[in-house]
Parts: structure tokens; sequence; C-alpha cells
């Protein structure tokens, strides 16, 4: 497993990454990139920084396809605080995607099995996702994949606990009545099939999901420490979240990693590769 801890943004780090990935990848119709994404505060500098790039001329989606990790139960796709619009409203509607390469669970169906299984099958036809990207909780949670999740588990209905609810309550004015108390998500298993895998983590609230994810063993009750199977799975942490981490642990990650924890450097890079 990869830790980049910056002082940087995270989420140009992350966004970096992912134009490399895709202009290294040059996606056709017939062979496009597949990204898998996720929703939250996190992810918003992500999301940012990729769509100045596709707007400066960096990066193109027409070849990209989507698959969302999760989506509440019950709520339209017009809900404000659905996860369908909280993508066009931040990414999609920014971007040139094709939105039949857009992929999110549909919360509103009665058969929840069976909108599972499309979404694992739809991935599957494509060739499975190239990058799967994601935050985590407080409670190391990864998609909706809340402790004691199996960590072989695949895309299906899952409860939300306590803990989730009341942090995502923020979204829905305070109010944890408000708040679905199911969603349809990813498993682990899922993530864990993408070919690669990255997380970003941020702030104190997440440090021992940090500790738990990086230094201890691979426990359901910490869904992100499935990580550490992965081949290639990456972290890119800020500062504020590796403060559970052992003084050697963090010194480690920030020697191995020392060349490519500069966001603003790589993104000079990208831009002066992509002029050339
Ligand atoms: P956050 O949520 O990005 O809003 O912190 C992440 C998550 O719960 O997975």
């Amino acid at each position: 497993m990869r830790v980049i801890i910056t002082e940087k943004n995270i989420g140009d780090w992350a966004a970096c990454y992912v134009a490399e990935k895709i202009l290294a990848a040059k996606p056709t119709a017939e062979k496009p990139y597949v990204l898998g994404l996720p929703t939250g505060s996190t992810p918003l500098g992500m999301y940012k920084r990729l769509i100045q790039f596709y707007k400066d001329g960096i990066l193109d989606f027409t070849n990209i396809v989507s698959f969302n990790m999760d989506e509440y139960v019950g709520l339209e796709k017009t809900h404000p605080q659905s996860y369908h619009h909280f993508m066009h409203e931040n990414f999609f509607n920014h971007i040139n995607m094709k939105p039949e390469n857009i992929n999110i669970l549909d919360g509103m169906v009665t058969d929840y099995k069976a909108e599972c299984q499309r979404f694992e099958d739809k991935m599957k036809a494509i060739g499975g996702v190239d990058l799967f990207l994601g935050g985590i909780g407080p409670d190391g949670h990864i998609a909706f994949n809340e402790p004691g999740s199996s960590l072989s588990s695949r895309t299906r209905d899952k409860e939300l606990t306590a803990d989730t609810i009341i942090a995502n309550s923020r979204f829905f004015d305070g109010d944890v009545n408000k708040v679905p108390k199911l969603s349809l998500t990813v498993g682990v298993g899922t993530i864990l099939d993408a070919k690669e895998v990255l997380i970003m983590v941020n702030g104190h609230h997440k440090a021992r999901a940090l500790r738990q994810a990086v230094e201890e063993g691979i426990n359901h009750m910490w869904t992100i420490s499935a990580l550490q199977m992965h081949e290639k799975g990456i972290i890119v942490s800020d500062e504020e979240a590796t403060v559970e981490l052992k003084v050697g642990t963090y010194r480690y990650f920030k020697d191995i990693e020392g060349a490519n924890l500069d966001s603003e450097k790589l993104i000079k890079e990208l831009y002066k590769k992509a002029r050339k």
C-alpha cells in the first residue's frame, strides 16, 4: 500500500493521479477508462480540479465510464441530498461525460437485489473498474460498508449505523430523522476487484481510522483496512489525519514518497506535458 501524506490539497493530488491514468490509457469508445466514484465532502477538491483540467483542455471525458459507490434508499434522483444530485451538481454537469456512461444505483427501486445485481453485471461486462476512488468515514467505512461488513461483500442494500446517520445529518438540516436509514452500496469485494484503488483521508476525526487502515491488521470492524489486501492500494492523507500514526510510520511514508508529495508541482508537470 502506498500512503501519500501531503500538506497540500489531497484532492489536487488525487486529480493529478486520475489525469495521469486517463492520459496514459488513451481511452476509446471500444476501450473506455472506467472510474469508481465517491460522494461526500472529501472528494470535492478532486472534482473541482478535474473540472479545471477539462476546461483547460487537459482532460476529455468522452470515453470515461463511471460507477458510483452508493446511493440512499428512498430519495428521488432530484432530491438535493441524493447522490445522483450530488454527482451532477459537483461533477457531471461541468464536464463532457456521456449520460449513458454514468452509472449510479437507483435508490427508488423496490427490488434492491435486482438493482444491485444489475450494477455488478454491468461493471463486469465492461471489463471491471480501472480505478476506484473513495473517502472514508470516521468509523473506517468505505462506501456504506459499515463496521462488521463482510470484506468480500458485493453490491447490496445496507443499513446505516447511528454514527453515519449522525455524521450525515449535517446535510439534512441537522435532523437525524431525515437521514435515510438504508443505502445501496458496492461491497468491499466490489471495490477490491478494481485494478487500482485510491482512498482520500482528511481531518483529525479520521485519524483513528487511518491508523487502523495502515498500522493494524485487516479487520471487518474497520472495513478500510481491507485495502491492505489490494495489489495497488493508495491512501492520500492530509497531515491532520496522521496524528494517531506512530512517528516511525509517518516518517517512513514521508521518506519513501518524498518526491511525489507536492501536488502543485504535479499540476505544473501535467500542463507542461499536455501542451507539448
Ligand atoms: P465525508 O464522508 O467525505 O463527507 O467525510 C466520507 C464517508 O463517509 O465515506
